[in-house]
């Protein structure tokens, strides 16, 4: 029996966990109650075997329109760092299977910086990215400055987090922040299928490698690169590595066991 939320929708298809963020009428603001949840559901995936890629989403309509300015609004420096929302994020940088965002209609602030915390965005055509934290006086809080300015390059990320600029899905897709552009109505649908096709893949590289691409990412280089070195390494200590091999070899599809 899968976990009930109240703010978003935990389900999966086959080996794809789904969580959808479930606010509409506040364009699926990410209050705190929302973020636990998120997050709970998120592990919950992570530590299920037959769960191989988790997409998350919020549906055709909208992804996320940032943290909740409400729950912030009266908020002192003080209570802030002692509610530390944004220390929830780091759970979900903690999941180790690959976390596929499905962005439609808007994602800003804390919005883009959840679907840039994913491993891959998957945008529709009605999707906007921004960090528009600078038009109520914030900047972005949860990686955005980090990410959105190794993803777009310096000067559009300074364009974006300045003027609160957004991009549309073909200037997305042009500078690198998206994979690839689907229509709305597909939006899902593509996204879960994504992660079948990762999910063919043996799980043990799959870990790996997006560890690897991550610490690309967001670590030094040189860190990064000896990382994937050594994780090659040790994927020759797994029957699937050499089952991967093997098959090739022998001209078959190969058997993946997890080992
Ligand atoms: N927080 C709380 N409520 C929000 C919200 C947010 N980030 N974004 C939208 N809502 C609410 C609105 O208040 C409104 O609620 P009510 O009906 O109760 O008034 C409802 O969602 C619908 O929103 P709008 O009427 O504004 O819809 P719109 O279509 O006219 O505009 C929008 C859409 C351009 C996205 C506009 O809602 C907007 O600018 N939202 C705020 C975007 C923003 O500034 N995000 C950054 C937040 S700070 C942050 O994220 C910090 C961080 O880095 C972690």
């Amino acid at each position: 029996m899968p976990q009930q939320y109240e703010h978003v929708l935990s389900s999966s298809d086959g080996p794809v966990g789904i969580v959808t963020l479930n606010r509409p009428r506040q364009l699926n603001a990410l209050a705190r109650p929302l973020m636990t949840e998120l997050v709970d559901a998120l592990e919950a995936h992570d530590a299920d075997t037959a769960i191989r890629a988790i997409v998350v989403t919020g549906g055709p309509q909208v992804f996320a329109a940032g943290a909740d300015i409400k729950e912030m609004a009266d908020a002192s420096a003080a209570d802030m760092l002692v509610r530390n929302t944004i220390g929830l994020w780091d759970r979900a940088r903690k999941v180790t299977k690959p976390l596929i965002a499905a962005v439609a209609g808007y994602a800003l602030g804390g919005g883009c910086e959840l679907a840039m915390l994913c491993d891959i965005i998957i945008a529709a055509e009605n999707a906007r990215f921004g960090q528009p934290e600078i038009n109520i006086g914030l900047i972005p809080g949860a990686g955005g400055t980090q990410r959105l300015t190794r993803l777009v390059g310096k000067s559009v990320a300074a364009e974006m987090i300045l003027t609160g600029r957004m991009l549309g899905p073909e200037e997305a897709f042009q500078r690198g922040l998206v994979a690839r552009v689907v229509p709305q109505e597909l939006i899902v649908e593509e996204a879960i299928r994504f992660g079948k096709e990762v999910a063919r893949r043996a799980p043990v590289s799959v870990r790996l490698a997006k560890e690897a691409i991550t610490r690309a990412f967001e670590g030094r280089v040189d860190d990064g690169i000896e990382f994937e070195r050594k994780a090659f390494y040790l994927l020759f200590a797994t029957q699937d590595a050499h089952e991967g091999m093997h098959a090739f070899i022998d001209k078959r599809d190969p058997t993946y066991e997890g080992r």
